[in-house]
């Protein structure tokens, strides 16, 4: 499937996003290993979520579904079923990053396999800190899945650093704790999304979390039974980040994005705009477990920066959208220390950097950053005309390319067409009847 945009547009109004990907496939998992009935609230109806729920099914979970309502009957932590398949959670790094955490620590032997785009991602980091604690977890030989585990009669906690900046990994081993003789202690010297952190608290799971200046960490303590709970989830920032991309780049645009996730560990974007010159503003702050905020945008003169290296995991899912903005803006911007890139649902420096020589944006890249020349347009005279050239893009089946680019395309000085997009509903199925109903040209072909 392929997205052509015709240019222009300008955003009004209000809009409410669906929720969390994040927090929706560790929802599932967590009431999945509860002892009795879980309701989720707002829960993603993505590919990706989607995925999760019927591998959790394909062991035995009783999940009802209506809409983004889910009751999941969960069976307790030992009361998963063999699925006597091999689970296949599609183009899901989360969920097979974190479900695999789980299977490792189960009474029966399992795979877990994904499509083209998982079957080339690096899983060494999360079988070898498994293998470490005596679970028995192969990849194929270069560490690429799919993974075969077997059942092993006892684990050991972990004392462990966890080497490059992924909540995926610390997701992975915070789950494998929950099956460890002992208390395992996981530190991060990379501030990564707490997501599992918070929804551990939430069902009651004995977590204590120790952030330092320049470490975290957080142990675990295996408990003999995990309490169902009924969680209620944001909408997601990472989807909202297209849209305010959107309404920062168009002329005369004033939107408001209600109730989207702003944990902190996932808004370095809006830190970046901000420093860029952006008018995003956060209102309305609520919520205990999962801070909540409605966010504001007007359309926008932005200027390059040079990225906070810090920030770069907690942006590390809107660096594509990032990447148009900094090409729109006034001068350079630099993006170091982004190498985790290069091994997403594709190389995503290789993808943008195609992306943005195909707009005709000025830029070098190396192995691990980016230099983008802005194209230094202004946003509120139309005479000044569209910065983009019209383009031919692949997104290679990578989502947040998809969508990155296609908001890009609404500057350029027609149409573009942005080829292999079917992945957008891995994490934003209703990007298109969002697009159309804030009056943009985007459409299938
Ligand atoms: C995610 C963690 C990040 C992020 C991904 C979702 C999660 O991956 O890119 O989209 O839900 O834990 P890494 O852990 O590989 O950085």
């Amino acid at each position: 499937m392929d997205l052509l945009i015709e240019s222009g547009g300008s955003l009004q109004g209000e809009i409410v996003l669906p929720g969390d990907k994040s927090i929706s496939h560790r929802a599932i998992m967590c009431a999945s290993l509860a002892s009795g009935t879980s309701l989720i609230k707002g829960f993603l109806e993505s590919e990706d979520c989607l995925a999760t729920m019927r591998s959790f099914q394909d062991m035995g979970i009783d999940i009802t579904r209506k809409g983004s309502l889910l009751k999941v009957e969960g069976k307790g932590l030992y009361g998963l079923k063999n699925p006597q398949k091999t689970l296949d959670v599609g183009n899901s790094g989360t969920s097979m990053r974190l479900t695999t955490g789980i299977l490792a620590g189960q009474d029966f032997d399992s795979v877990i396999t994904g499509d083209q785009s998982l079957l080339k991602r690096p899983m060494k980091r999360i079988t070898e800190p498994l293998n470490m604690m005596g679970f028995s977890v192969t990849s194929q030989k270069d560490g690429t899945p799919p993974l075969e585990i077997f059942k092993v009669s006892q684990a050991n906690s972990i004392n462990y650093e966890v080497p490059v900046a992924s909540a995926q990994v610390k997701s992975c081993l915070m789950f494998a704790a929950l099956y460890a003789n002992g208390t395992s202690t996981i530190h991060e010297n990379s501030q990564t999304r707490d997501h599992t952190e918070r929804i551990f608290k939430e069902f009651g799971i004995p977590i204590e979390v120790i952030q330092s200046k320049i470490i975290k960490t957080i142990s675990i303590t295996p408990p003999k039974e995990i309490k169902p709970c009924n969680i209620e989830i944001c909408s997601d920032f990472s989807s909202a980040a297209f849209f305010i991309l959107a309404a920062l780049i168009t002329p005369n645009s004033h939107l408001v994005i209600k109730n989207v996730g702003i944990n902190k560990t996932r808004t370095g974007f809006l830190m970046a705009l901000k420093e860029m010159g952006g008018y995003v503003d956060i209102q309305n702050i609520s919520g205990e477990y999962e801070p909540t905020a409605d966010i504001e945008i007007k359309s926008s003169k932005l200027k390059g920066i040079n990225l906070e290296p810090k920030l770069v995991s907690n942006i590390i899912d809107e660096l594509p959208v990032l990447f148009i903005a900094a090409a729109l803006a006034e001068g350079k911007t630099r993006i170091k220390g982004v190498e985790e890139l290069r091994i997403k649902e594709s190389d995503r420096l290789e993808s943008m950097a195609k992306a943005l020589e195909l707009f005709g944006v000025p830029f070098t890249l190396s192995d691990d950053a980016i230099d983008i020349i802005g194209l230094n347009q202004p946003i509120f005279d139309h005479n000044f005309g569209q910065p983009f050239e019209d383009a031919e893009i692949d997104s290679f089946g990578d989502h947040r390319v998809a969508m990155a680019c296609a908001i890009g395309a609404l500057r350029s000085k027609g149409s573009c067409r942005i080829r292999n997009c079917a992945n957008v509903s891995t994490s934003f199925p209703s990007f298109l009847e969002i697009s159309n109903q804030l009056g943009l040209s985007i459409r299938k072909v």
